[in-house]
């Protein structure tokens, strides 16, 4: 019902709308259409309403993350049709989960939330999911046939759907850092997350988690000297739903052309945005560490670095982390 008030709202944008209008749009009182205006003021939509003159949005929603928003922003053909919104969750990822426990034919949806209690990351760590600033968003992709090795290039797809939707924004300097963190220098400005199901070999889905460092104009204390956020590198305020629109996009097509074309597409493309090809790193894999220089990532997406040993192939499952300064 909000969104029919809204659509009357954005097609007279800067003009009024009769209350009358409204009423009968959606067979409701008077009362009731100003219940929900309110309630639309409330979340951040500027609407001026006059006594028997009626309503009248004065401009477009800045950053209101709410699904009609990124709906008229999106320019893709599946992805996105669908979207859950939640306040509080614990994580989109648990509830992508939910969501394909209880239905089918979700390819596409996408699930996104304000804030998460239990926010993770790649090899269990925590992803800090502080209120109404950031991305946290999941969404399901029901592939045709894939087999499991596709998982990687999915990832790096995501990586590079979000890495495009930051540059867009005036962030050249992002880049993605082996295998999927989208950094600014030695920052982390945002991070992927995949977790996939299959049977005998084939992918049923994958959900893609990644969650976007945006609005925050400080970066929490734990992380400060690692992480980085859009708002501090752009130096304004982001449009989420338009970021979001724009990722959602961007992966379509990159899926279109992985499926097309084949895995290697992508690869090349995220060679051509890494920054980790050619330094030097430490390998870190529990409590060994081995040092060396990336050199490139083989056929599957894993790295190759050159350690004094000879090369040596690093799966996704060890971390990668730069030494310091030494850029060879
Ligand atoms: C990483 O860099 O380790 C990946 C971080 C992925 C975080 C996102 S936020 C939305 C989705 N829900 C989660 O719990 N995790 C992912």
């Amino acid at each position: 019902m909000n969104e029919v008030i809204l659509d009357e709202l954005y097609k007279n944008l800067g003009k009024y709308v009769t209350s009358e209008r409204m009423c009968k749009k959606l067979g409701i009182s008077r009362i009731a259409v100003w219940n929900r205006i309110k309630n639309l003021q409330k979340l951040g939509y500027k609407i001026e309403g006059k006594r028997s003159v009626g309503y009248m949005l004065k401009e477009e929603a800045k950053d209101i993350l709410i699904p009609y928003e990124i709906r008229r922003r999106l320019n893709t053909k599946i992805f996105g049709s669908r979207v859950e919104y939640f306040r509080l969750t614990s994580s989109t990822m648990d509830e992508a989960e939910y969501l394909l426990e209880k239905e089918d034919d979700l390819n596409g949806a996408l699930i996104i939330a304000e804030e998460q209690t239990s926010g993770r990351g790649r090899q269990k760590r925590k992803w800090l999911s502080p209120k109404g600033l950031n991305i946290y968003a999941s969404l399901i992709y029901s592939p045709e046939n894939w087999d499991t090795s596709m998982a990687i290039p999915f990832m790096f797809a995501l990586s590079i759907a979000v890495r495009e939707a930051i540059v867009d924004f005036g962030i050249d300097e992002a880049k993605i850092k082996w295998p999927n963190d989208v950094m600014v220098g030695n920052k982390k400005i945002a991070g992927v997350l995949v977790e996939a199901k299959s049977e005998s070999g084939i992918l049923k889905y994958l959900i893609g988690g990644f969650g976007i460092n945006v609005n925050m104009e400080e970066v929490p204390e734990e992380i400060k000297d690692t992480a980085t956020s859009m708002f501090i590198e752009a130096s304004h305020k982001i449009d989420r739903a338009t970021l979001l629109a724009n990722i959602l996009f961007y992966l379509e097509n990159l899926l279109d052309i992985m499926n097309k074309k084949g895995k290697d597409e992508i690869f090349k493309l995220w060679r051509g945005m890494n920054n980790t090809i050619g330094r030097r790193v430490d390998i870190i894999s529990g409590e060994d560490r081995i040092g060396g220089v990336a050199k490139d990532i083989d056929r599957d997406g894993f790295l190759v670095v050159e350690t004094e040993s000879g090369p040596r192939k690093v799966i996704t499952a060890e971390s990668v982390r730069f030494v310091d300064g030494h850029e060879e």
